[in-house]
């Protein structure tokens, strides 16, 4: 992997590409983790995002996660992509015992109907007990299984789960680290709230045939971004932006 701007390196390790996305010492930080193709498709022809990705993307995922706290997702995400359990590498876990953090990050999956992959390897094997975010009143029989597995729920004091309440919640919780892998759905209202600090965006090189559907709704102004790094291989472009 080569820098293409912002780095003093031209090769990249995976240690190397973590210290490429470094944490404020301190105080809330939300960074958006999304891979879109030219045409600003989220997923390929079989809705994942997988196929638009590549193993070099899968480092940078993979170091954007390293020392997060918690990992931020929409229900529709865990339900397509079939999100394995959340683990630290031995050394990951000792490098985050040491900064005070718990050994792995936290999975938090905003989900109103609890339509959830209870007994999926999410749930029974991450680290940490999954927290599960939802609304004032869900389908009670949902309620009741999400409260019979691995997880731990939290629900907001309305019909709605404003992106505000989101932050918050871990927050509270002592998770300021805060990676949103989206879907678009999730990052569409994060980003609405006004509440990205970062944004780490591949920029995959293809074209999905289907792309953003345009909306009415949206900020009044658009919000800009300081680019910090691209990262480059295999015709993929990895972008760090952090809001000035
Ligand atoms: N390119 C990428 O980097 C990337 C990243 C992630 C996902 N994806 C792809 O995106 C697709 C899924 O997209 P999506 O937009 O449906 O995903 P999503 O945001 O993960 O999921 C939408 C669901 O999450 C809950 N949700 C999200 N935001 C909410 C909010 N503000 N308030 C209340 N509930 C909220 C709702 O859950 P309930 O249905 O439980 O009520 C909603 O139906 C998949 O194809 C996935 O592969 C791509």
């Amino acid at each position: 992997m080569q820098v293409i701007f912002g780095a003093e390196r031209d090769e990249l390790d995976d240690d190397a590409v973590l210290a490429a996305y470094p944490w404020p010492e301190e105080g809330p930080w939300v960074r958006a983790m999304m891979v879109t193709t030219l045409d600003g498709a989220a997923a390929g022809p079989d809705g994942l995002s997988g196929s638009i990705s590549s193993s070099v993307d899968k480092t940078v995922f993979d170091a954007v996660r390293r020392h997060a706290d918690a990992v931020l997702v929409g229900a529709g995400t865990i339900r397509a992509e079939g999100y394995g359990a959340l683990r630290a590498k031995d050394a990951d876990a000792e490098a985050r015992r040491a900064q005070g953090q718990a050994q792995a990050p936290v999975i938090a999956i905003v989900s109103p109907s609890l339509d959830l992959p209870w007994d999926s390897e999410l749930f029974t094997g991450s680290t940490e007990p999954p927290l599960v975010l939802t609304t004032r009143a869900p389908d009670e029989a949902a309620l009741a299984r999400a409260r019979e597995a691995r997880a731990t729920v939290v629900q907001s004091d309305s019909d709605d789960l404003p992106p505000r309440f989101l932050v918050d919640t871990l927050v509270q919780r002592g998770l300021r680290r805060i990676v949103c892998e989206g879907g678009p759905r999730l990052l569409e209202a994060v980003a609405r709230a006004g509440l990205v600090d970062e944004a780490d965006i591949t920029v995959s090189p293809m074209f999905a045939g289907h792309a953003h559907v345009t909306r009415t709704e949206g900020l009044d102004h658009v919000v800009g971004f300081d680019l910090v790094h691209v990262l480059t291989a295999e015709g993929f472009l990895m972008c760090r932006y952090v809001r000035p």
